[in-house]
């Protein structure tokens, strides 16, 4: 017989509120505490909040599969959906996929993103960082404008192989992305980033032609010549799709961290200024915003069977959303949980990137970033301040976090 009893319900629970975007971490805290698993009617989602049961589903992509991953949480107007369906061909590659599929294209990926791809990065991202923080001038200073933003986006671009000279239409193209598949986006709204979207679609396509009639030396053109030697491994189509989601996921993600992570560390003064005087302390400093302010504390998944998390049934076909965020302040693995700490020792074993199938496949990128962002401030700027008296703005959606603007006084 089974232990299994049905679904709690929370009608409180609502990522999108007001109390859950300023921070969501009490709400987590108290729901992880209550029960396992819920059912919240406000995003019509099953939620699991403790460290085991996350990490379980994650492992587990037969019964949770990761299809929904991309699609939007509301449904769209009909004007948006008659835009995407008029230009927007993409399909379901990595981050929304499963296996077969799932399998065969991160197998070539993977590839793209070797050990030697990441480290010929390594100086470029040294140089367009030191060029950023150069630029600086001293007094209040938006840091996500002047370094966060364009740091990440100039290099995932690079990565891929977008020219320069078209960087600025690319990431006026990305501007409220996250709020379309995310979050809900008003009718207008819908109508200009679906518009976006179907430019940049295009774009994509007609880059990744010009790849194919002529390779250079980038990630992009590292998939032509896989496709070149087997194309029914990895198709042109295939490969359109990989640099569209990754310019996507290479460039929001990166710059939301690197914000959460400047500004817990100025939070936490003593800290920061521990790290300016040994900055052998920053690889360790990057893992603990990972655990304690990640840039995507939530992410989803779809049953495709009914399962059973922590004794909560949840049906076939339910919509479920891992609190990635709550399993990495779960006391049961992590000591003082709430307190953000560089020096702590167990750190590394958040689930910030996801695990299994699906584990992040920038991870390695983003926290060279992050690393290097933070030298460089460390530097140039230890006696940097943040700005006290300001309201730090967060995007409403399900799964991404991190501040819209960071103001510092930035010192002469
Ligand atoms: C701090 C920054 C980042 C965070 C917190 C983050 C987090 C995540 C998470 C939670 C997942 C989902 C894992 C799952 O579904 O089980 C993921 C997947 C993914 N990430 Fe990241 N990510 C970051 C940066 C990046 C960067 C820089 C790139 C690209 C260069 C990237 C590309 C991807 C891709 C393609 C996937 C899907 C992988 C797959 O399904 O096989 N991410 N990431």
């Amino acid at each position: 017989m089974s232990n299994a009893r049905s679904c709690p319900i929370n009608h409180d629970f609502n990522p999108l509120g007001d109390a859950y975007v300023a921070d969501p971490y009490p709400i987590h805290s108290a729901v992880r505490e209550e029960t396992p698993a819920f059912y919240a009617p406000a995003i019509d989602m099953w939620v699991i909040t403790r460290f085991d049961d996350v990490q379980s589903a994650l492992m587990d992509p037969k019964a949770f599969s990761a299809a929904v991953g991309q699609r939007p949480v509301f449904p769209l107007s009909d004007e948006a959906q008659s835009i995407i369906k008029a230009g927007f061909h993409a399909y379901p590659v990595m981050s929304d996929c499963d296996p077969p599929r799932h399998t065969r294209i991160r197998r070539h990926n993977q590839k793209g993103f070797s050990a030697r791809r990441i480290s010929v990065l390594e100086p470029k991202v040294w140089a367009k960082a030191t060029e950023l923080v150069d630029a600086i001038a001293p007094g209040v200073v938006d840091l996500v404008s002047a370094l966060t933003y364009p740091l990440p986006a100039y290099m995932i671009f690079t990565f891929i192989g977008f020219p320069d000279e078209d960087m600025d239409m690319l990431k006026s193209w990305c501007g409220n992305r996250i709020a379309f598949s995310w979050g809900r986006p008003t009718a207008d709204e819908q109508r200009d980033i679906a518009t976006n979207m179907v430019n940049y679609w295009s774009y994509v396509e007609e880059f990744v032609a010009k790849r194919a009639a002529e390779p250079v030396d980038d990630f992009t053109s590292d998939l032509i010549r896989i496709h070149q030697q087997d194309p029914r491994s990895l198709s042109i189509p295939d490969i359109t799709n990989v640099a569209y989601g990754l310019s996507f996921a290479g460039h929001e993600t990166t710059t939301s961290f690197t914000g959460n992570a400047v500004r817990r560390l100025l939070a936490n003064r003593s800290q920061w200024d521990d790290l300016c005087a040994d900055r052998s302390l920053i690889p360790q400093a990057v893992e603990e915003v990972l655990r304690f302010d990640s840039s995507i504390p939530a992410w989803r998944r779809i049953t495709t069977r009914a399962v059973t998390v922590g004794g909560v049934e949840i049906p076939a076909e339910a919509k479920v959303l891992l609190l990635l965020g709550a399993a990495n302040r779960d006391p049961k693995h992590f000591e003082e949980p709430e307190t953000f700490d560089i020096h702590r020792g167990d750190v590394r074993k958040h689930l910030a990137f996801g695990q299994g199938i699906h584990y992040c496949i920038g991870a390695a990128l983003a926290r060279m970033e992050a690393r290097i962002a933070l030298d460089l401030l460390a530097q140039r700027a230890p006696r940097m301040r943040m700005v006290e008296e300001q309201d730090f703005d967060f995007p409403a959606n399900v799964s991404f976090r991190g501040p819209r603007k960071l103001l510092v006084h930035w010192p002469e």
